[in-house]
């Protein structure tokens, strides 16, 4: 089967054969993390820029992890010591660093877009690390694989999805990647920070706390995003602790396999008690390991490496 898109842009990009596509590549990758050597020779000779426009820890480190694995060269542009200082613009950022003839773009921005925009002018691969508050492919991959892991049919299950949803690249990826494998989606936040619209089959906006996690599956829980000015639409942090907040009380009310996830950074004691973060149903740092194996098969994928 082939992949013939030279992007990773959204996740709307992907077929549901196109994900589970992903997915399984990303699991034979997850298996040279696992070995004492894990360098594998797949991409030598495939030149990588990452630009990070945004701070990242995970994304950029498994990215960088990713690349190095499969033996590909990395260029990390630090952004504060480059021209975009000078105000070079991303056009022409990218345009010069497209004369080095790079085979792939990785860009976190803090504009809704960017990558979108860079991947239609320049030839090299375009994939989408976070871009403002529209979409984070990568990281809805690695969700659907952890929830895989530990739950065989994605369609069976329900899914709460909690907090700054409005905000939130991650929630978008992950309403559009988990529903259009069929799983039943429930949405909860402050009023202020949910949805306008739901234009995605399978979603439902719940009326409180209770509901969205009452049997749930799979609970995803997000970040309070301060970056982005979230805390103007909450009256105040203490008031969404204490209506917002997954607590073990509510937590008792889900599946009694309920595993819980969250993008990172997270805000102990905001978003999730501090106890349930540490403890045996958060999947947490389960995510940031399949973040590694899931870039290193978008490189892989995307790269052509495997045509055909
Ligand atoms: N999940 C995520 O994107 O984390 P970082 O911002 O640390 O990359």
């Amino acid at each position: 089967m082939s992949f013939d898109k030279k992007d990773l842009i959204s996740i709307n990009d992907l077929t549901r054969s196109d994900i589970y596509r992903f997915i399984e590549t990303a699991k034979e990758f997850k298996k040279i993390s696992l070995k004492d050597i894990k360098k594998v020779p797949t991409l030598r000779g495939k030149t990588v820029v990452n630009l990070f426009y945004e701070p990242s820890t995970r994304t950029k480190a498994s990215f960088e992890i990713a690349q190095k694995r499969l033996s590909a060269d990395s260029l990390n542009v630090s952004i504060s010591q480059s021209s975009v200082v000078k105000g070079e613009s991303l056009k022409d950022t990218i345009l010069n660093l497209e004369s080095m003839k790079p085979d792939a773009f990785v860009i976190r921005h803090q504009e809704s877009g960017a990558s979108y925009f860079v991947s239609k002018i320049t030839k090299a691969s375009t994939i989408n690390a976070g871009d403002g508050i529209n979409e984070h492919p990568t990281q809805c991959l690695s969700d659907i694989m952890t929830i895989m892991e530990e739950k065989k049919d994605i369609a069976s299950l329900k899914v709460a999805i909690i907090g700054d949803i409005y905000h939130s690249r991650v929630a978008r990826s992950d309403i559009y990647g988990l529903s259009k494998l069929g799983a039943e989606i429930y949405l909860y936040g402050p009023y202020s920070l949910l949805p306008r619209s739901l234009d995605t089959q399978n979603v439902r906006i719940a009326g409180n706390m209770e509901e969205a996690v009452k049997n749930a599956d799979v609970i995803i829980m997000l970040r309070i995003q301060r970056e982005r000015a979230s805390y103007y639409f909450i009256p105040s942090i203490e008031e969404y602790r204490n209506f917002f907040r997954l607590t073990r009380g509510l937590l008792s009310l889900a599946s009694k396999n309920v595993i819980v996830l969250h993008p990172g950074p997270v805000n102990r004691d905001v978003e999730i008690a501090g106890s349930i973060i540490d403890e045996n149903r958060t999947r947490i740092l389960k995510q940031v390991e399949n973040g590694v194996a899931v870039r290193m098969a978008c490189l892989y994928i995307l790269l052509g490496v495997q045509k055909n």
